[in-house]
């Protein structure tokens, strides 16, 4: 059987890695192809150096656009790689425009589909992100749903059972692989200048908070509000969207330590030391579930309501007020939840499912 791997964005390829490497150590016949929605070398390569990947094999560099445009080229540049390869399966993972894309451009061809996290859901109708998942679950033929109520949600929807396995999420294969060897091979908090427990992390990217004035203004003074309580540095590693937005609304991040995108091993170090760690990342409230580090996420609806469901997460939307209530009852609370993503095997069961049918 041969496989095709699409990936696109800082998260995909973080989430494939342990799927990639599964595949290389069993020998299979799979290659890699990157659509190039992610380009720049803090949001793409430091991933393929650290996490050790092979190259793809097709790269689209289809870069930046609107969602018709950056979707619409990535299906094109798919299509013909697929036209010409005709893998047995494509996988895709997440909820980003490269997996509508790759979804679709595969089910056109009538090549079988794989989603990796597949089920989850926000309900929230608004972001682009849940119209991708719901799509690239209705068109797949193996989901790998990462938890039972992410299969419960597929099931609710009409999904036919024998199609879902699940497997939980190759977040926490990343995680349990990389975090021993971050801590040989970088030392951020001295580099930063920080301690361990004395610093709050925080990440926003969202369109929804980040191309919104309101919004993001909302949680920068959320985060200048959390700054003066606790007296703690408040460390930002940006995303090229909120820079380009916050430069473009003309904010001030004065007393914010704000630097670029970090490594995904500097990034887990800094995650696992933190207080808390304030995002609107999907990764970001996993990792910190998995790492036992409370999260306050700034958002009005998650699709990951089992760290709700476990206590190691609240929602504060892009509300000052309620990030501050938020951040002063997470940094009260007992880190002894349960991880409810899985036991780091989520990439061997899913090429186990693939392999076993
Ligand atoms: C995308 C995904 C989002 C995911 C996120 C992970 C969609 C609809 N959104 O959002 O679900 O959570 O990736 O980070 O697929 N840019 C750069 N360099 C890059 C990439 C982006 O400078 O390497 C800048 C560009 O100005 C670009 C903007 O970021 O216009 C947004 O990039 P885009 O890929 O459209 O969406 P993300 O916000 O990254
Ligand atoms: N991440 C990283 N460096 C950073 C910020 C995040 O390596 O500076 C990693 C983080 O560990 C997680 C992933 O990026 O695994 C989350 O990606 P992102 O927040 O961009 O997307 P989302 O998960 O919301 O789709």
């Amino acid at each position: 059987m041969s496989i095709a791997i699409v990936i696109g964005t800082r998260p995909e390829i973080i989430k494939m890695a342990p799927v990639i490497r599964e595949c290389q150590r069993r020998g299979l016949d799979y290659f890699l192809l990157h659509t190039g929605q992610h380009y720049s070398y803090e949001m793409d390569r430091v991933f393929f150096e650290q996490l050790e990947l092979p190259p793809a094999e097709f790269n689209l560099d289809v870069g930046s656009g609107t969602h018709a445009d950056q979707t619409g080229r990535i299906m094109t540049g798919i299509e013909k790689v697929l036209m010409r390869a005709m893998p047995d399966l494509v996988l895709v993972q997440g909820d980003t425009n490269t997996v509508l894309a790759g979804a679709l451009a595969a089910s056109k061809l009538h090549i079988k589909i794989g989603h990796v996290e597949a089920g989850l859901r926000s309900y929230d109708r608004s972001m682009p992100e849940e119209i991708n998942r719901v799509v690239a679950d209705h068109i797949s033929d193996y989901l790998f749903a990462p938890t039972e109520n992410s299969k419960l949600n597929l099931i609710n929807e009409g999904i036919p059972e024998e199609k879902i396995s699940v497997t939980g999420n190759t977040i926490v294969d990343s995680v349990y692989q990389n975090r021993l060897i971050a801590d040989r091979k970088v030392n951020v908090l001295r580099d930063l200048g920080l301690r361990p427990r004395d610093y709050f992390l925080v990440t926003a990217h969202r369109a929804e908070n980040v191309d919104n004035s309101s919004r993001l203004k909302e949680i920068l003074k959320g985060l200048h509000l959390i700054k003066s309580e606790f007296g703690l540095p408040v460390l930002f590693p940006m995303h090229p969207r909120t820079r380009k937005m916050v430069h473009e609304f003309g904010f001030e991040l004065d007393g914010i330590m704000d630097i670029d995108p970090l490594g995904f091993l500097q990034f887990l170090q800094l995650e696992a030391n933190a207080k808390i760690a304030l995002t609107d990342s999907g990764g970001v409230q996993e990792e910190a579930c998995i790492l036992g580090v409370p999260c306050v996420t700034l958002r009005d609806n998650t699709e990951r309501p089992e760290t709700l469901d476990v206590k190691s997460n609240i929602l504060a939307g892009a509300n000052a007020e309620k990030m501050l209530m938020g951040a002063k009852q997470m940094i009260g609370c007992a880190n002894h939840w349960r991880n409810p993503f899985g036991d780091g095997q989520a990439s061997k069961r899913i090429v186990d499912s693939i392999r076993n049918d």
